[in-house]
């Protein structure tokens, strides 16, 4: 038995140092103690056996222990306090987030805007019809109210389909301001929701900037000015814009700005501008004079001027996304290019 312990002994301290456990299993040492239990007399013969046994189990066992990354020698406790000095070894490769391409870029057009003197503010979630349409001008049940794919709760709610909705409320709470000889410059900025058909250029939620300007003796230069120093900015560089007559029930005249196609490949079909060349980014005009006088403004003696801009269209424009639906689409491969 006494040659049993050494072997014992002299495995283990072998197994410690090999590379690939399972060889201990195949030692010399183990096959010369199974050739040596028929030399045993015979009242010894089977205890020594079994022991020869026990030592090949309990090698197997450690084989297999370090087989699964088992290490039974050092018991992990993991209420311990951290030793500051330890080497700790980081078990899953980490990456850095980063900020959702939307998010970043609303700031960005925030702070463009606050540099000119605008205070940003944002929309609502849930609104009702006085705001979305009446305020604005939409007669009742006039079919521009239905132009706009509005979601609407059973009670009556509504998801805002723009950023309009934040106009009358906007101007009634600033006009001390317009009273006190200053403009009212405001952005809204935030989501909108619109239950149209999805493609490349249209969700069902996105995000919209609002803006808001009334003073005395704004004209549609200002209106121009304001936004094309705005598209400077954002796009870094002057953007080929195109302005038409259009109509809005809250603007009047009322125009849309249009930016020229980035994605256009000469003699082919673009399903991003469905090839019109041109990709409408926002609408806008002089405020109405019924929007200014509901939200308690003297039309005969202030103008102002509002614009609604699609957020996701903007951005898509400046890093050439050519589908707006990657934004919610949960693609690590598309968020990491904005890190
Ligand atoms: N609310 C309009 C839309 O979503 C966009 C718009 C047009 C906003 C003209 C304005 C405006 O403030 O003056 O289609």
């Amino acid at each position: 038995m006494n040659d049993i312990n050494s072997v014992r002994e002299q495995l283990l301290s072998q197994l410690e140092s090999l590379e690939d456990k399972k060889q201990i299993l195949r030692a010399n040492e183990l096959r010369n103690l199974y050739g040596a239990i028929k030399d045993q007399p015979e009242s010894e013969r089977a205890a020594y056996g079994q022991a020869v046994n026990a030592l090949k189990q309990e090698l197997e066992e450690k084989v297999a222990e370090a087989d699964a990354g088992i290490d039974d020698q050092v018991p992990i406790d993991v209420t311990a306090p951290m030793d500051a000095n330890a080497e700790i070894p980081s078990l899953l490769p980490t990456e850095d987030g980063s900020i959702h391409p939307i998010s970043r870029e609303i700031q960005i057009i925030s702070d463009l805007f606050y540099r000119m003197g605008f205070e940003v503010s944002p929309s609502r979630e849930l609104d009702d019809e006085y705001h979305m349409f009446t305020s604005l001008n939409f007669p009742e049940g006039h079919p521009a109210r239905d132009d706009y794919d509005t979601f609407m709760t059973e009670e009556g709610l509504v998801a805002p389909a723009h950023t309009s909705t934040m106009q009358n409320r906007i101007i009634k709470a600033r006009l001390d301001r317009v009273k006190s000889g200053d403009p009212i410059a405001v952005l809204a900025i935030d989501r909108v929701f619109r239950n149209e058909d999805l493609d490349a250029r249209h969700e069902h939620t996105f995000h919209q900037a609002e803006g808001v300007y009334v003073g005395e003796g704004i004209t549609v230069g200002d209106l121009v000015g304001t936004l094309k120093t705005f598209l400077t900015g954002y796009f870094g560089k002057e953007v080929d814009a195109k302005i038409t007559p259009f109509y809005f029930p809250f603007t009047e005249p009322s125009f849309e700005f249009s930016l020229s196609c980035p994605f256009c490949e000469e003699d082919e079909y673009c399903k991003v501008c469905s090839s019109e060349r041109w990709i409408e980014l926002l609408g806008c005009g002089m405020i109405h004079p019924n929007v200014l006088k509901e939200a308690g403004v003297d039309p005969e003696r202030y103008t102002g001027f509002a614009w609604g801009c699609g957020v996701e269209r903007l951005i898509m424009m400046k890093y050439d996304i050519e589908d707006i639906r990657h934004f919610n689409s949960g693609k690590l491969t598309f968020l990491r290019q904005f890190k």
